[in-house]
């Protein structure tokens, strides 16, 4: 078993180059499927839910090159929908924009249905709405969902909740489909502007991403021939600005874009951290203790879920009672039971955390819940006194590329040890 072992109370300086972004990614890869033809993408995430995915893909008959480290090169011309490997995509959450994509270029598309995760219920409800508006049967048994068509014509859809997953699947699924959907009250994400973007450079004709109402003509192939490029992780570049108020330090985060970064950057500057903004890169730096805030997780361009409980570690950490409310997921504080381990004061409730700023954490075991709750822990483990274990790295090998290496270039010391 793989641990981090980190020593903590050391102030994170330099710089930091963030990598592409895992959730766009994990939508684009799938996307190729939609392709007759070969793409390149680059400014891939070099993790481990990319390269299951890209395993996936070749399963489906897809021939997938990595060129270098960053860059793919996709060939999607032969493709059998009937491959899908239900195992691999059973224990994988993203595999649900398989439906949209084999949905939308075979008319036939079969997963294992993705039942609650560590987040709590992840219900498929509005993907399934938008698959049948577009005239799809989708059945759900057996632990698994089958979607077939003969053929998919353009629609309207509402999402009577806003989702990131059940828009992009949407937009897979129309991609192909013969007229216009719309598609109104869709989220927002910059991944969602990314994965329009990918498939508008692959011959698609999306409008609107970015907004609450996408529409997407119908287009009869996507030929691909065409060279790509993935957006930068904002959840990323996010983790390190925290990481650098909470440690006590200065980075410059290099490769982002600073509009993706507005909540972050708006909660930091007001509990007390400076950040300084600049075309592609932005610096953030300490200055003295920070104080108390009230957060309120939303879709973008609201406070993201996914920074939450990063977040929570420099709440914990700052003078007075903070409170969280996560309005995305019913069970995200599972890290709180941790950071209370290190030292925090945080009660959590249902969808609600109380934090009473403590001086400072001490180092213990903890276990990572999640992918978020591991990057808040490396960040706790980087301000505590002492040596704090982090176990259960597979959730945080999942969507940070070479996180370690990383925060050891900003002066931490951390490192991964195999424990008998
Ligand atoms: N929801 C429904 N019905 C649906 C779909 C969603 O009720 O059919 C609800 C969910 O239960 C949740 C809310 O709508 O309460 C939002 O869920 P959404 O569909 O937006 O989430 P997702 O697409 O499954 C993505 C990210 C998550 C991120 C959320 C919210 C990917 C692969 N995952 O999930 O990322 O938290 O959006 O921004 O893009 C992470 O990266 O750590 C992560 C969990």
């Amino acid at each position: 078993m793989e641990k981090l072992v980190i020593t903590g109370k050391t102030p994170l300086k330099g710089e930091v180059v963030i990598s592409g972004a895992k959730n766009a990614a994990v939508a684009i890869i799938p996307a190729t499927l939609l392709i007759n033809g070969v793409c390149r993408i680059e400014n891939v995430p070099n993790i481990s839910d990319v390269r299951l995915y890209c395993e996936i893909l070749e399963e489906l008959g897809a021939k997938i090159t990595w060129e270098t480290e960053h860059e793919i090169t996709v060939d999607t011309r032969k493709i059998d929908p009937h491959k899908v490997p239900l195992d691999t995509t059973r224990k994988f959450r993203a595999s649900y924009y398989l439906l949209g994509a084999l949905l939308g270029r075979c008319k036939f598309a079969q997963v294992s249905s993705p039942g609650g995760c560590n987040l709590g219920a992840r219900p498929i409800d509005q993907h399934i709405k938008s698959f049948e508006a577009l005239g799809a049967t989708v059945d759900v048994s057996n632990g698994k969902i089958t979607a077939k068509a003969k053929k998919l014509k353009g629609t309207s859809v509402y999402m009577d909740v806003v989702s990131v997953g059940a828009t992009i699947n949407a937009i897979l699924a129309a991609v192909l489909a013969e007229g216009t959907t719309i598609i109104d009250n869709a989220a927002k994400e910059p991944h969602i502007v990314d994965v329009a973007n990918f498939l508008n450079t692959m011959g698609a004709d999306i409008r609107g991403a970015g907004t609450d109402i996408i529409k997407v003509h119908g287009v009869k192939e996507l030929k691909g021939d065409a060279t790509y490029s993935i957006v930068p992780d904002q959840i990323e570049a996010g983790t390190f600005m925290i990481a650098a108020i909470a440690s006590k330090g200065d980075i410059t985060i290099k490769n982002c874009i600073t509009k993706h970064l507005e909540s972050i950057t708006a909660k930091i500057v007001e509990i007390g951290g400076n950040v300084d903004a600049n075309g592609d890169h932005l610096r953030v730096w300490y200055s003295k203790r920070t104080h108390k805030a009230t957060i309120k997780t939303l879709p973008y361009p609201g406070f993201p879920t996914d920074l939450q409980p990063q977040m929570g570690v420099l709440l914990s950490i700052s003078e007075g009672t903070s409170i969280i409310n996560e309005s995305i997921w019913e069970s995200r504080f599972q890290y709180t039971v941790e950071l209370n381990k290190m030292g925090a004061n945080i009660t959590a409730q249902g969808k609600t955390a109380v934090f009473e700023g403590v001086k400072g954490l001490t180092a213990a075991p903890v276990y990572a819940s999640d992918l978020r709750a591991g990057a808040a822990l490396i960040i706790a483990g980087i301000i505590a006194n002492g040596k704090t274990e982090i176990y259960n790295l597979n959730h945080i090998d999942r969507g940070y590329e070479n996180i370690e290496e990383k925060f050891r270039k900003l002066g931490a010391k951390i490192e991964r040890v195999v424990e008998e």
